[in-house]
Parts: C-alpha cells; sequence; structure tokens
C-alpha cells in the first residue's frame, strides 16, 4: 500500500527506548516536494463525541451523518451502548431512536484514550439516577478529574476516585441542583459536563469562563431544542430541565485534523490542497488565522453552517510569503489552538524569527505532556527550542534533519511529527504511529495520497 522508500511501515516489538510505552509500529517517512489534492475528512472528534451523547438523551429519533472514525469517538459510542442505548451504525451513519433510558451498567465504563468521554459522559450520568465506573487506559488513568468533580459534587452527584484521577465511581443525582460555576482553567470538556448535568436541574446552570474555550456544546444544544446562552461577559447558562429534539445531521469534516495537511501545504512551496466541508467553528479554527499571519496562503469559501456550526471549504497554496512581527501564541487565543500547539511549534521552525508559545501548561496535561513531547523530538530534529514551565520558545528558520521520533502513545505528537518529517533531509521514524488512530485512522493513507516526492 505505501511505498516502501518512503512509507516503510513495520511492526515494533518490545518498548520503546525514549519513553517507556510499549508501541506496535513505527512508520518511516521522508522529505517531501509537494502537497496536492482535494480532500474531504471524517467527522470532527470533538462534535460528534458531543451529538452521540446529545442523541442519547433526545426525545425524538436522531440520525448522524459522517460520524468521527476516531478511536475516541467509538469509546464514546460503546460507553453508551453498555447503558443500555440501543443505535444502528452503518456507511459512516449513526441512527439512534429516540425517547431511549439510560440505565446503570454491568460492567465498567471503558472510555479508552479519550478524555472526552470520560469528563462528558461524567457530565450526562451525574444528573441521571444512574451508578456507573468509568475507567481509561495508562495516560486517561494520569489525567486530572478534580476540575470535573468539583462541579458535579455541587450539582448533587458523588464521585469517588483516587488522587483526582480515574477510575470514576459515579452516584448519578436524578434531581440535580443548579449551580453558577467559575472554571478555574478554561476546559470545554469541564464546561459540557457542567451543561449536560444541568439538563435535568430545575433552574438555571451558569457557567462562567475566563477565556472562551470551543463551544460546540452551546451551539449544538441550540441546534437540537435546548436554549443556552452565552453573554459578552463568557456567562454561558441553561434553563433546566430542558429536553432535545431529534433531527439529523452531517457532522463537518475535523478540522484539527485538516490542520496536518494545511501546515504541511502551507510549508512546501507549489503545493495546492483544497479541503471540503470541514468545520470552521472560530474557536476550533483560529490556527487557520494564525498561520495566514504567519505567511501562508489561506482562503476560505462555500461557507455555510450545519446546526449553528460553521462549514466550508478551504484552499491552501504552498509557500510563506510576508509574515507579521509578532509570533507569539498567548493569553486568550491559546484554547482555541489548544491542540494545534505541537504542530503549530513545528511549524515555527521554519518561520523567520521563529515563534514563542506561553501561558500553555494545560497541554503538561493532554494525552502526554506535549510541552515536553514537542520539545524533545523538535531538538531530536535539529530545531533550537527552549521549554518554559508554560510554553515553549523555537527558534527559526532551521533545516530539520530526520530523527527518531517518540510519540509517547499520543495522536498529535505522532502526526505534528510525521508533517515535520515532510520536511526533513533522511528518514524520520514515528515510534507508536498507531497512535494516530486515537483521532484519525486514515492519517498515513490520506497523507501518502496527497504527497508528491
Ligand atoms: C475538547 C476540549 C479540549 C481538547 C480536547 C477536546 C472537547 O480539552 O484538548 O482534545 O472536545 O471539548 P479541554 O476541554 O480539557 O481543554
Amino acid at each position: 500500500m505505501y511505498d516502501s522508500r518512503f512509507w516503510g511501515i513495520s511492526p515494533l516489538e518490545g518498548t520503546s527506548l525514549c519513553s517507556g510505552h510499549s508501541y506496535l509500529y513505527h512508520m518511516k517517512l521522508s522529505a517531501a516536494q509537494r502537497i496536492r489534492g482535494h480532500l474531504r475528512l471524517p467527522g470532527d472528534k470533538s462534535i460528534s463525541h458531543r451529538v452521540a451523547l446529545i442523541a442519547a438523551l433526545a426525545d425524538g429519533a436522531l440520525e448522524i451523518s459522517n460520524f468521527s472514525t476516531a478511536r475516541d469517538c467509538a469509546s464514546t459510542l460503546a460507553c453508551l451502548r453498555d447503558l443500555g442505548v440501543s443505535f444502528e451504525q452503518n456507511d459512516g451513519k449513526v441512527r439512534f431512536a429516540g425517547g431511549q433510558k439510560l440505565q446503570s451498567p454491568l460492567r465498567s465504563l471503558d472510555c479508552g484514550n479519550s478524555g472526552s468521554t470520560m469528563r462528558m459522559l461524567a457530565g450526562v450520568l451525574a444528573g441521571l439516577d444512574i451508578t456507573a465506573e468509568l475507567i481509561g487506559d495508562e495516560s486517561l488513568s494520569s489525567r486530572p478529574m478534580r476540575r470535573i468533580i468539583e462541579p458535579l459534587e455541587l450539582m448533587g452527584a458523588k464521585i469517588g476516585a483516587t488522587d483526582g484521577k480515574p477510575p470514576l465511581r459515579i452516584h448519578g443525582c436524578k434531581k440535580p441542583t443548579p449551580i453558577t460555576y467559575k472554571l478555574p482553567v478554561a476546559s470545554a470538556q469541564v464546561k459540557s459536563a457542567i451543561l449536560f448535568a444541568g439538563l435535568n436541574a430545575e433552574g438555571r446552570t451558569t457557567v462562567i469562563e475566563n477565556s472562551p474555550s470551543r463551544d460546540h456544546t452551546e451551539r449544538l444544544f441550540n441546534g437540537f431544542g435546548v436554549a443556552v446562552k452565552t453573554s459578552d461577559d463568557l456567562n454561558v447558562t441553561l434553563d433546566g430541565p430542558a429536553r432535545f429534539s431529534g433531527g439529523a445531521i452531517t457532522i463537518p469534516g475535523d478540522v484539527s485534523s485538516a490542520a496536518y495537511f494545511i501546515a504541511a501545504a502551507m510549508l512546501l512551496p507549489g503545493s495546492e490542497l483544497v479541503v471540503e466541508g470541514v468545520g470552521l467553528n472560530p474557536t476550533r479554527a483560529s490556527f487557520l488565522s494564525v498561520l495566514s499571519s504567519w505567511g501562508a496562503d489561506i482562503s476560505q469559501s462555500d461557507l455555510h453552517t450545519e446546526r449553528n456550526e460553521p462549514v466550508g471549504t478551504v484552499k491552501v497554496r504552498g509557500g510563506i510569503t510576508s509574515t507579521t512581527n509578532d509570533h507569539t501564541l498567548s493569553g486568550p487565543m491559546i484554547p482555541s489552538l489548544i491542540d494545534e500547539l505541537p504542530l503549530l511549534a513545528v511549524v515555527g521552525t521554519q518561520i523567520e524569527g521563529g515563534i514563542e508559545i506561553r501561558d500553555a501548561g494545560e497541554l503538561r496535561l493532554k494525552e502526554s505532556d506535549r510541552l515536553a513531547a514537542t520539545a524533545q523530538n523538535l531538538r531530536a530534529m535539529g530545531a533550537g527550542v527552549e521549554e518554559t514551565s508554560d510554553g515553549l520558545h523555537v527558534f527559526g528558520p532551521t533545516k530539520l534533519h530526520g530523527a527518531l521520533i517518540d510519540s509517547f502513545g499520543d495522536h498529535r505528537i505522532a502526526m505534528a511529527f510525521s508533517i515535520a518529517a515532510l520536511l526533513a533531509d533522511g528518514e524520520t521514524e514515528i515510534r507508536g504511529s498507531e497512535s494516530a488512530a486515537v483521532s484519525f485512522p486514515e492519517f498515513f493513507e490520506l497523507l501518502h495520497s496527497v504527497t508528491k516526492r
């Protein structure tokens, strides 16, 4: 399937020397000349999780087209099945009957690698008369959950955890108390957990954000009949009890998956890439304006909405034109760039004057410590990088060289460094390349289809 000179994929045995992870595969990649093609991508992961949860709770039948193929979203569906929710799945469509009743599961709900599944499902269960245990893989088992335990307990749920980490033992509460809660960290997952729990509360639930995080939950709740309002000072309110209607939705293509191809096309002169039907929600797609300000030639067309979610076509032509002088990513812009920061650090190695990332300490709490993983791998490829407690200073422009890359079992690190490999002299080996499937199982195949050598 792959040109073995550039696309060697070989099974690995044993444990990586770099991070102590056990990996199945390493992907070998080398320099590309340009990116060319048209892509339409599987549905957005964040939107798919939320729509599946909405469908499980909706009064009417709900049909989802272009559901995400991410392993994380399969974890959400599997948990819903274990909660007694029935749905049919074929040809990228998932069809839920309306008016279903969730029941306490007979076994632990396995959220796999997915923080979104665990945190948002905890919110759903906290507002229902259900007892359940939520478990996850090694990475998820080390991630902080106090951020959801605290507000959901204020609403009346009881949640057991060890040191604030999974497994979570949840005793939900049939009549949750509406709360007003100021988020200590900008987190869409925490905001969403509270809003899901607030559906069954009698009265107004308010979440106060200090920086805007992704707003899919607000848009989709409104799109399926539950009014959620956001004020100018970032107070998000929902009046409960409230019920979802059914209907249909086509999930927009995943803009965070598109980001890898868009960055590659920008960095390889002579490239031309079109991504159709991709989500353009401003709380997710702001990497596009960052890349434009760093000299990318990016345009948007065919703009429309799907259940309040902006969608459109993105066209990128290769090459970096004139760039602004300010290459610092910091403050309120960080939440809307959070998943793209490792990739933006890779792009930063090619930008005159380099780039700086600040106020991004949350990256240390993702599927891996993404600041440390990005710094280690950039250095391995010859880039100059300084790591701070909450950011990175990446020097540029630098000619990268091929290296042994440790994915740390983290999909976004595996994919960001696959793009770095296309710019590098010599061969790059991505250890644990299989982790890409957590969000984007088709990543390497699609990358191969648009890469010209
Ligand atoms: C997500 C929110 C972000 C993001 C994650 C998906 C979501 O996490 O990093 O990949 O779908 O709400 P936080 O909410 O913890 O910042």
